[in-house]
């Protein structure tokens, strides 16, 4: 079917001058990027969860185990502020509710290492350890106490993916100290040394995970000065707002949604130039700093901020997205009660869904409807043959839109407010039906809704639509 042969009534709303009918060409649009497919979503547990002795969390419940293996495969990046406090003691018992200050050293016990360890080998996932920069001695790292944790995971076989050496190290004037790009580049130099002599197993050196709040000043100067040779993968950090003042009407506000756009392409840049051949990755983000909105940040309207945000990272050219959080604070995927969030339910989806090249489906005649499109992820519990076309996309206006699209005969994942809370609902619904899990030991099943011809999309509704007949070449390889 020709794409122009398909008819759109252009209706123009008298105020906002948007149009209610909109076309979406997945059979001509190009190839941009490569991604890998389901490692492109990570989550994290911030270090400060272990300061805390692990608050709520219990990784060891039946409930827990389905959840994460859900979202297998995925990498953990266990990091935050708090891991430029974090002191592993080999020695010490259960952590003392006295070491429990704020920006003042703690202890990560063997028992809390084992956790998390024995964790990720249960449910498939990789781990990523963030190292304290901190510990320094005439003005470079002293790697003494990384190196008592690398031996002791050596001898218990552990093998973490990944390491990283401090976090937003552009903030530490707020703690009073400094380290500077060229010193932390240098340090993460040392960091790679002393793995390559520890470790048989492959792993990556992630950095420098900077806060990028100020500028990426940082972080272009710490890849100039070395940094860009020391790391596999170049992380940044990206929030929207403050978690304290955000609203629910700026988690659908377009605005807010673009305002990430310039982040991403000058990061991007940056690792391109100082960083060839790397990754470059948003190795920590959410909807809003400081613990997230409660009863918005853990609601299904932080949905659209997430997958807008999955979206536009692979279309700039990242290979990675890591999700502040998995367990902790209001942005988790799960909630203190350890249950799922909206968001964990549309995570799943798209590491299931959304595969890798990205292509570029750009549409501007609507900007309250926003979408995007990859090759489905053919190598999932989904069963999409090759050659298939996942596209996803969400409507942040209350009134619905007509799409077109060429591509066959399509398969919807819809998801709207999971009940009469609207944005601020605490479930979703996937066409129609709550996801709620139906046992300890099972997701919800994932049903698609066949579908032909234009499709209506409802307003605050975001989904999937895969094109399993689409054949298209980029695709089938
Ligand atoms: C995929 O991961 C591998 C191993 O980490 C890495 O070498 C490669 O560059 C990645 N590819 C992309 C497109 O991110
Ligand atoms: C580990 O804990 C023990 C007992 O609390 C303490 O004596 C020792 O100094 C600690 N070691 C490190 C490296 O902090
Ligand atoms: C940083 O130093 C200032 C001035 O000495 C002091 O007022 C403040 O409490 C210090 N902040 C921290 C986090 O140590
Ligand atoms: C996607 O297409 C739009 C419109 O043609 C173009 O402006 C944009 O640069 C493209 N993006 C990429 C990543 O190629
Ligand atoms: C397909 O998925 C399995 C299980 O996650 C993984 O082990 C395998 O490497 C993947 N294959 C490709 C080609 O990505």
């Amino acid at each position: 079917m020709a794409l122009k042969e398909i008819s759109c009534i252009v209706l123009f709303l008298s105020i906002f001058s948007e149009t209610s009918c909109i076309t979406i060409d997945v059979v001509t649009a190009p190839a941009v990027h490569n991604i890998n497919s389901s490692m492109f979503v990570g989550v994290t547990i911030d270090s400060g969860v272990i300061r805390d002795n692990w608050r709520t969390m219990d990784f060891s419940t039946y409930q827990m185990l389905t959840l994460a293996s859900g979202l297998d495969p995925c990498y953990l990046r266990v990091g935050g502020t708090d891991a430029d406090f974090l002191i592993f003691n080999e020695t010490q018992g259960p952590a003392l509710k006295e070491q429990r200050l704020v920006n003042d050293d703690f202890s990560m016990t063997v028992a809390d290492w084992d956790t998390l360890n024995e964790f990720v080998q249960e449910v498939g996932w990789q781990l990523i350890f963030d190292f304290n920069s901190l510990l320094r001695k005439d003005g470079k790292w002293d790697p003494t106490n990384a190196i008592e944790l690398l031996k002791y995971s050596v001898k218990k076989g552990y093998k973490p993916a990944g390491y990283e050496l401090s976090n937003e190290p552009d903030l530490f004037v707020t703690i009073n100290t400094s380290v500077t790009p060229a010193s932390l580049a240098a340090d993460v130099g040392t960091l790679r040394d002393v793995l390559s002599s520890m470790t048989s197993s492959p792993f990556l050196v992630f950095g420098p995970d900077t806060s990028s709040v100020f500028d990426m000043n940082y972080f272009d100067d710490f890849l100039a000065a070395g940094g860009g040779k020391n790391v596999d993968v170049a992380t940044f950090h990206h929030y929207y707002l403050n978690s304290a003042t955000a609203t629910v009407d700026q988690f659908v506000d377009v605005k807010v949604f673009d305002s990430l756009k310039s982040p991403l392409e000058e990061a991007v840049g940056h690792c391109l130039k100082h960083a060839p051949g790397k990754q470059c990755w948003l190795g920590e983000t959410s909807t809003t700093y400081g613990g997230g909105t409660l009863g918005v940040s853990d609601r299904f309207v932080a949905g659209f901020l997430w997958l807008d945000k999955l979206g536009l990272s692979a279309l700039i050219g990242l290979q990675g997205v890591v999700r502040q959080s998995f367990y902790g604070g209001n942005y988790g995927l799960i909630d203190v009660n350890l249950d799922p969030n909206p968001d964990y339910f549309l995570t799943v989806l798209y590491k299931r869904l959304v595969g890798s090249p990205v292509l570029n489906v750009t549409q501007d005649t609507n900007p309250n409807v926003r979408v995007y499109a990859h090759c489905t992820n053919t190598n999932s519990s989904m069963g999409y043959p090759k050659g298939s076309v996942t596209v996803y996309l969400m409507n942040l206006g209350s009134e619905a839109v007509t799409v077109n699209m060429n591509g066959g005969t399509s398969q919807l994942y819809m998801l709207t407010a999971g009940d009469d809370s609207g944005l601020v609902s605490k479930f979703v619904k996937l066409n129609g039906n709550t996801l709620v899990l139906p046992n300890k030991g099972e997701l919800p099943p994932f049903n698609p809704l066949h579908h032909e011809g234009p499709l209506q999309l409802q307003g605050f509704t975001m989904g999937f639509i895969v094109f399993p007949e689409a054949a298209k070449k980029e695709c089938l390889v």
